[in-house]
């Protein structure tokens, strides 16, 4: 009889799945890890070299990459009707793309310009993804997972970033609302709040030196209850596939 425990487990087997931000850090993370489940992945991001070049390396039977700046409601609107016309369903959005200003924004100096940008896409954009996967599960009836990236620094405050901080407590808000709403349709909606992980995103405000990544590390760690890693993409990425894995596929149960 066959060794069943050696053989590998296919958590997402059949499921598709949109990951915005897909093209670097934690997002390309998840999208190759949900890959490696058995997902077929849309990647959606406005770096579309990058983009299509991760897609690429996963494999076109798992992954494709579509151009969706998530600023713009009509092109997160295309992202989901292709993804829906060409892979009939939806059954899991990762609304995970974000950006940090590139300064400090302390309250004194609080850029506007910067602000109104950075809200753009990381709460109006993440609201706009999970309106719109929301309404393609619903209208299929497909009992989904929506997740979203929030960020450890989205229940506490901190010393600079404040527009970051604000928006990333508007993602806790949203997810908490919208969690309430879609549970009748059996839609679950959760974030992820990592603490300070090395991305691309990182090197934006200026950390790419080793040493300025420490002292970046080190500031978060405060925001952080887990001690002794180092948080890493993978790290995150597991924690996503978790959350979107099927109930009686975590418990057992149904
Ligand atoms: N790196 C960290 O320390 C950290 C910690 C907590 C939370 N986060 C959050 O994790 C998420 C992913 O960030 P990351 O660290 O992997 O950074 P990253 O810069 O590597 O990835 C972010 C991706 O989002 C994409 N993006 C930006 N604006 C977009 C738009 N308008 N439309 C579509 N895509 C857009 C970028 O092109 C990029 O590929 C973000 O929401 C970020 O706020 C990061």
């Amino acid at each position: 009889m066959a060794d069943v425990s050696a053989l590998p487990t296919f958590k997402l087997a059949g499921k598709i799945a949109i990951i915005t931000g897909g093209a670097s850090g934690i997002g390309e993370a998840t999208a190759r890890l949900f890959a490696s489940n058995g997902a077929f992945v849309v990647i959606a991001d406005i770096q579309d070299e990058l983009g299509e070049n991760v897609a690429n390396s996963i494999g076109k039977q798992h992954c494709a990459y579509f151009h969706s700046d998530i600023t713009d409601e009509q092109q997160v609107i295309a992202l989901v009707d292709f993804t829906v016309k060409t892979y009939g369903r939806l059954d899991i959005m990762f609304s995970n793309a974000g950006i940090v200003s590139n300064s400090d924004q302390t309250v004194l100096d609080l850029n506007l310009t910067l602000f109104d940008k950075l809200f753009a896409i990381n709460a109006r954009g993440t609201a706009v993804c999970v309106k719109h996967a929301a309404r393609a599960m619903v209208e299929q009836g497909i009992r989904g997972c929506i997740i979203c990236t929030a960020s450890a620094a989205a229940s506490k405050g901190y010393s600079m970033h404040t527009d970051y901080i604000m928006s990333k407590h508007a993602v806790l808000g949203l997810v908490r609302s919208a969690s309430k709403q879609l549970g009748a349709y059996g839609i679950r909606v959760n974030c992820v709040s990592p603490s300070a992980v090395v991305t691309p995103l990182l090197s934006k405000i200026g950390v790419s030196l080793p040493e300025d990544t420490k002292k970046m590390m080190n500031a978060y760690k405060g925001l952080s209850s887990l001690k002794g890693i180092e948080l890493s993409v993978d790290h995150v990425a597991e924690a996503v596939l978790f959350l979107a894995s099927d109930i009686d596929e975590i418990s057992g149960c149904r």
